[in-house]
């Protein structure tokens, strides 16, 4: 009798591979790690006295580096010590306290048509195949070489045209003695009680066959050629073959590549698998027309515990990955997690490496960031969190996140660390209390020397004295590096000029501490005064003309590089009119307490009386408060800054 798969899975899951073996074997106390599902012994296999017998539970399987044996449960119990496959199966099954499947003629006679059912869909393929290599798979072949697939990619992936035509494929298997039912079964033609008579399903489309996990083809995407086709994509119905959220594009071929090493990577389209694979890339998968569902994750942790996401520049994308961490998150435990990569702005993978080459996109996997990373950033991004009540709703928010994690320990370091984050960056004010409490007195200005006694103020995760930290912020460089805040405030209302209007007040008046951007400031007051700041090929050519155009391109660099999306010209309004808001109200509080930290400076050194030094204190402390909101804007370049954590 045939067992099914997921009754396989399921035992095998539910059996650790190590308490199979630990009836065999004795495991060494020094190398063996249980906690981590580690283990080694002398390999069974063959006599030795160190052990090389490796176990992992993790992995459910074995493999021993001095005669190389390696299998699952099964094979354990079959090579060693001989008993049938339905036997091993049957001891695993009674470990695993799962009664064993009663033999069901119904399914065994499902499993039969099935495999004819895959046959039909292999037949279809070879024909769509031919197709594309006819006379009518001529506009395919030069749409497909016009993307860049070469003649040996296209073949690998046995892409192929089905046909402008409502029986073609129809008539084609029908001809073959392939019965209606069937065709209907594997979902290749439109059919029901509404329709007289059934027809092709997909038409004039390129063909994506796609394969289950041993390579059969199981269904097919569809890619219009016309332009103006109704969907750009479509995939076959849901059958007794394919569910679509339980598969991924080329993962057996993926599988396979990962044997080599890395981890698995997974995109949003079927052109992305395609382009990256001709570009090197094998260990690539996508899902089918959906957002990643549970089932696919399950998919990718069965093939390495930390898989890549990876979604496109564009709004959809960063939404769809947010969507993918809130999903992954209660079933987060070590090994079994995510890192998330995002393509810059407005590009694909297939975008990227048609344009810039696969070192391109290695840079991206190289930019990814952990899970932990991706909630932070969504939570404190764009945020203003500059009173206790928005701080404590921040941790709020946090804290019911990492309550949703499952596994109870990797929920503890979960709440530590956003803990950790939360008081690395508001910590600052508490510290500047201390201070005042110590009796102590700013360090001194420009010498940076630690004096004993409260002088230091701790910012952003470091610990400087204040005056030196205040020295090297952003907030107060005038004429140095950009601030993604004031590089914001000007991109922004250079791609949305309408936001220009809304907020003329504030733009005619705005105070910015780098002076390559106030000359784009000028510019654009140049062209509110030439009535021409409505519209943004408008503004952009007052910027050429004033000669700027390379500071913009390097503001804009910087928006990317900062991950500001919503600064870009591809942003939906209302999401620039908030990160407008949110630069422009950081702008306004730095610009100001810096001005009221020099005023109090000049008055402590003039009159140092207590009280000059308990608001000059004060000043610092709110300062310090903008100083690392400031910090979450900058999200990802301030995470990564702190090397070594998460
Ligand atoms: P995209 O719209 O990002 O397309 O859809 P793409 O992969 O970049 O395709 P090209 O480069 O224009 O050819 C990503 C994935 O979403 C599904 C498909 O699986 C596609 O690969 N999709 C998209 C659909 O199912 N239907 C659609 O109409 C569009
Ligand atoms: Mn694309």
């Amino acid at each position: 009798m045939r067992f099914p798969p997921a009754f396989l899975d399921e035992i095998r899951d539910r059996v650790p591979i190590s308490q199979l073996i630990g009836q065999r074997v004795a495991w060494d106390r020094k190398k063996t790690n249980a906690s981590r599902g580690d283990y080694w012994a002398c390999c069974p296999f063959h006599g030795e006295k160190s052990p090389s017998f490796h176990c992992e539970d993790k992995k459910g399987r074995y493999h021993c580096f001095g005669c190389s044996v390696s299998g699952d449960h099964f094979k354990f119990l079959t090579e060693l010590e001989g008993l049938s496959f339905p036997e091993a199966v049957e001891k695993i099954a009674d470990m695993a306290g799962v009664p064993m499947p009663v033999r069901d003629e119904r399914e065994e006679q499902r499993e039969k048509e099935r495999a004819s059912l895959t046959d039909v869909m292999e037949m279809a393929t070879a024909f769509f195949q031919e197709r594309l290599q006819g006379p009518e798979g001529a506009k395919a072949r030069a749409y497909l070489r016009d993307r860049g697939l070469t003649p040996a990619t296209q073949q690998s992936f046995r892409l192929g045209f089905a046909p402008d035509s409502r029986n073609a494929l129809k008539e084609h298997l029908a001809a073959k003695g392939v019965p209606k039912a069937d065709i209907e079964a594997c979902g290749l033609v439109r059919h029901g009680d509404d329709i007289p008579v059934s027809y092709d399903w997909f038409r004039d489309r390129i063909m994506f066959p796609i394969p289950d996990s041993r390579g059969k083809i199981i269904a097919f995407g569809g890619r219009a050629l016309a332009p103006d086709a109704l969907a750009k994509y479509m995939n076959s119905p849901d059958t007794e073959l394919f569910h679509k959220g339980n598969v991924l594009y080329n993962f057996a071929r993926a599988r396979k590549a990962l044997a080599k090493g890395g981890t698995v990577i997974a995109v949003e389209g079927y052109m992305d698998v395609i382009a990256l694979a001709q570009a090197g890339f094998e260990n690539v998968v996508a899902p089918l027309g959906t957002a990643l569902t549970e089932n696919q994750l399950e998919l990718l942790w069965r093939m390495a515990p930390e898989p890549m996401l990876c979604f496109d520049g564009d709004k959809a994308g960063l939404k769809a990955a947010w969507r993918a961490a809130d999903m992954a998150l209660p079933s987060v435990q070590a090994g079994r997690s995510a890192r998330f990569a995002l393509l810059p702005e407005g590009k694909d993978p297939d975008d990227l490496v048609k344009a810039e080459g696969p070192d391109a996109f290695r840079a991206v996997l190289a930019d990814a960031r952990p899970l932990v990373d991706l909630l932070w950033m969504r939570e404190t991004a764009g945020g203003v969190f500059d009173t206790p009540e928005r701080r404590a709703e921040l941790e709020k928010t946090l804290r019911e996140l990492t309550s949703r994690i499952r596994d109870e320990s990797l929920r503890y370091h979960y709440q530590q660390e956003m803990r950790e984050r939360v008081l690395s960056f508001f910590g600052s004010q508490r510290n500047a209390r201390q201070g005042r409490q110590d009796g102590g007195r700013p360090g001194q200005r420009g010498q940076g020397k630690p004096a004993p006694g409260g002088q230091f103020a701790k910012a952003g995760g470091g610990r400087m004295p204040i005056t030196e930290s205040l020295g090297q912020s952003a907030l107060v460089r005038r004429g140095e590096g950009m601030s993604v805040r004031e590089a914001t405030i000007i991109v922004a209302l250079v791609n949305h000029p309408a936001l220009i209007d809304e907020n003329f007040a504030h733009v005619e008046f705005l105070d910015l501490a780098n002076s390559d951007l106030t000359r784009l400031h000028a510019a654009i007051l140049d062209a509110m005064a030439h009535d021409m700041a409505n519209d943004r090929h408008a503004v952009v050519a007052t910027i050429e003309r004033a000669g700027c155009a390379e500071i913009w391109e390097r503001a804009v660099g910087l928006i990317k590089r900062a991950r500001q999306w919503p600064a870009l010209e591809t942003a939906a309004l209302e999401d620039a009119r908030d990160a407008l808001n949110q630069a422009l109200h950081l702008q306004r509080s730095a610009r100001t307490l810096h001005k009221e930290l020099k005023q109090a400076e000049a008055a402590l050194e003039a009159d140092p009386s207590d009280e000059n030094f308990r608001h000059l204190i004060e000043i610092q402390a709110q300062f310090q408060d903008v100083q690392a909101t400031e910090a979450l804007i900058e999200g990802f370049g301030v995470s990564s800054g702190r090397a070594g954590r998460a």
